[in-house]
């Protein structure tokens, strides 16, 4: 038996997992957030107080790492290293930095790379990450592309931390998204890029409502053509008569 297998992928902030998740809850899917997975390991690298971008310190780490995503009996993803639940501490934004830093090491992408994939043969999946449609899942169903302007995905990062209390400035916000973009797409290895075959969305001008309503609209219709099917430059008529072009065709 084959599964439904959704892949979006992009930069920090563009709404990936918000989007991801509810998609995953109207579509009936299991949701896995594989930031969430680097983070764990960017938060033992923390701990050890060792330099996260610097590959003899951290793959000695690996050897007595337990990384493990659990999903509770409420359907939430919860992430243990070496036991412990650490689902709130990987959300510190100084985590973030130790995350993409790690994830720019090979050692550290082919230790997590088969617990992704093992998540997504077993039962239908909405998975977001970096290189999720292009390494992870290469044979996804559909493929996103999600994204939105740097200005636009740290106002939003920024209202979302001073709802929590968070002192950022919203410069320093932007800072951090220009800074993790950066080092995301440059890396070696599986950099952040839009699979040929993935759908691009744009989010700067949607809403969360648009933006959830559109990814639906494409794993429909991606989902009922072949691969190979599927207009170049079809539009995806949305709520409020806006409008996603889709830009490349599900499964080129
Ligand atoms: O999605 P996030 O902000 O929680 O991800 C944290 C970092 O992990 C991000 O800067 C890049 C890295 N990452 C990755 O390299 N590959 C993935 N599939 C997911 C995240």
């Amino acid at each position: 038996m084959s599964f439904v297998s959704v892949a979006i992928d992009g930069p920090a902030g563009a709404g990936k997992s918000t989007i991801a998740r509810a998609v995953a809850a109207q579509l009936g899917y299991l949701y896995v957030d594989t930031g969430a997975i680097y983070r764990t390991v960017g938060l033992a690298v923390r701990r050890q107080d060792a330099d996260p971008h610097d590959n003899a310190s951290v793959i000695p780490l690996l050897d007595g790492l337990s990384v493990e995503l659990r999903i509770e009996p409420d359907g939430i993803q919860h992430m243990y290293l070496n036991g412990e639940d650490v689902t709130r501490p990987i959300r510190e934004p100084e985590i973030a930095m130790y995350a993409s830093a790690v994830s720019a090491l090979p050692q550290v992408r082919a230790f997590l790379l088969e617990m992704q994939q093992s998540l997504a043969r077993t039962q239908n999946v909405v998975m977001d990450g970096r290189d999720i449609g292009t390494v992870v899942l290469p044979d996804a169903t559909v493929k996103i592309f999600l994204t939105a302007s740097p200005e636009i995905r740290a106002r939003r990062r920024w209202k979302e931390q001073q709802e929590r209390g968070n002192g950022e400035s919203y410069d320093q916000v932007l800072q951090e998204v220009l800074q993790r973009d950066d080092q995301d797409t440059h890396r070696a290895v599986a950099p952040l890029r839009q699979a040929e075959d993935a759908v691009l969305v744009d989010t700067s001008e949607l809403d969360l409502e648009e933006s959830i309503s559109a990814i639906l609209e494409i794993v429909k219709e991606c989902a009922s053509h072949e691969r190979g099917a599927g207009e170049a430059g079809e539009k995806v008529p949305l709520p409020h008569g806006k409008a996603v072009q889709t830009l490349v065709p599900c499964g080129l």
